[in-house]
C-alpha cells in the first residue's frame, strides 16, 4: 500500500478527521509548532517539524522544500496530503512527487483562491461556498480537481462559522478522496 505524509500548521482537525477514517498516516509533517503535532504524537504517528522560522518574502524556499524531501525520503512517502499547510513549497517538490501531492481548498475552485477564500467568498455575497480537493501544483489553488462540495451560505455567517461548517464537509470529503488515490497508486 502506497505511504502517506500528512502536512499541517494549524489545529490538525483535518489531520484527526483522517485519523478518525482509519486513513494510514506515515508521517506527519509541520513547518511550525502546532496542534497538528500534538495530535500525531498522541496516535503515535512519526512527527517531524521542519521549521519555518522566517515569514518573510525573503523566505529562502528552495532549501527548506529540499529539507521537507528529505523527510518525506526518509519515511518513503508516495502520497502527500496538505492540511492546512501553510507554507508555499519551491517546484523541485512537484517535480520529485508529481501528481502525488493533494491539497483541500475551502472554496469552490477556481473562485476564491489564496489564503483568505472564505471571508473573500463572503465579501463578494455568494450564497453558495465550498470545498475542492485537488491535486497540488506549483500554482497555488491551481491543479485538478478530483472532488467539490458546495455549502450554503447561511444568513448571519461569519466567516469563522462558515469556514466551520465548510471544514466538516472536507473531514468527510478528504479521506474519502485519499483512500481512492491510495488505492490507485501502485508503488
Ligand atoms: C481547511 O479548511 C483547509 O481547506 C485549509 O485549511 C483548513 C485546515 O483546517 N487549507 P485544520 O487546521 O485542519 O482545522
Amino acid at each position: 500500500m502506497a505511504r502517506l505524509a500528512v502536512f499541517v500548521s494549524g489545529t490538525g482537525s483535518l489531520l484527526e478527521a483522517m485519523l478518525k477514517e482509519k486513513l494510514v498516516v506515515h508521517i506527519v509533517l509541520a513547518d511550525r509548532p502546532c496542534c497538528g503535532l500534538e495530535i500525531a504524537d498522541n496516535a503515535g504517528i512519526p512527527a517531524a517539524l521542519v521549521e519555518r522560522t522566517d515569514f518573510t518574502k525573503n523566505f529562502d524556499r528552495v532549501p527548506y522544500t529540499h529539507e521537507v524531501m528529505a523527510a518525506l525520503e526518509l519515511h518513503r512517502i508516495d502520497l502527500v496530503a496538505m492540511a492546512g499547510y501553510m507554507t508555499v513549497l519551491a517546484p523541485p517538490i512537484f517535480d520529485r512527487y508529481r501528481d502525488r501531492i493533494l491539497n483541500t481548498h475551502p472554496s469552490l475552485l477556481p473562485a476564491f483562491p489564496g489564503p483568505h477564500s472564505v471571508r473573500d467568498a463572503l465579501d463578494h455575497g455568494v450564497k453558495v461556498a465550498g470545498c475542492t480537493i485537488h491535486v497540488a501544483t506549483p500554482e497555488i489553488d491551481r491543479g485538478l480537481i478530483l472532488a467539490q462540495q458546495a455549502v450554503p451560505v447561511l444568513s448571519g455567517d461569519t466567516a469563522e462559522k462558515l469556514h466551520e461548517r465548510i471544514k466538516q464537509i472536507e473531514r468527510k470529503l478528504y479521506p474519502m478522496v485519499i483512500r481512492q488515490f491510495l488505492a490507485s497508486i501502485s508503488t
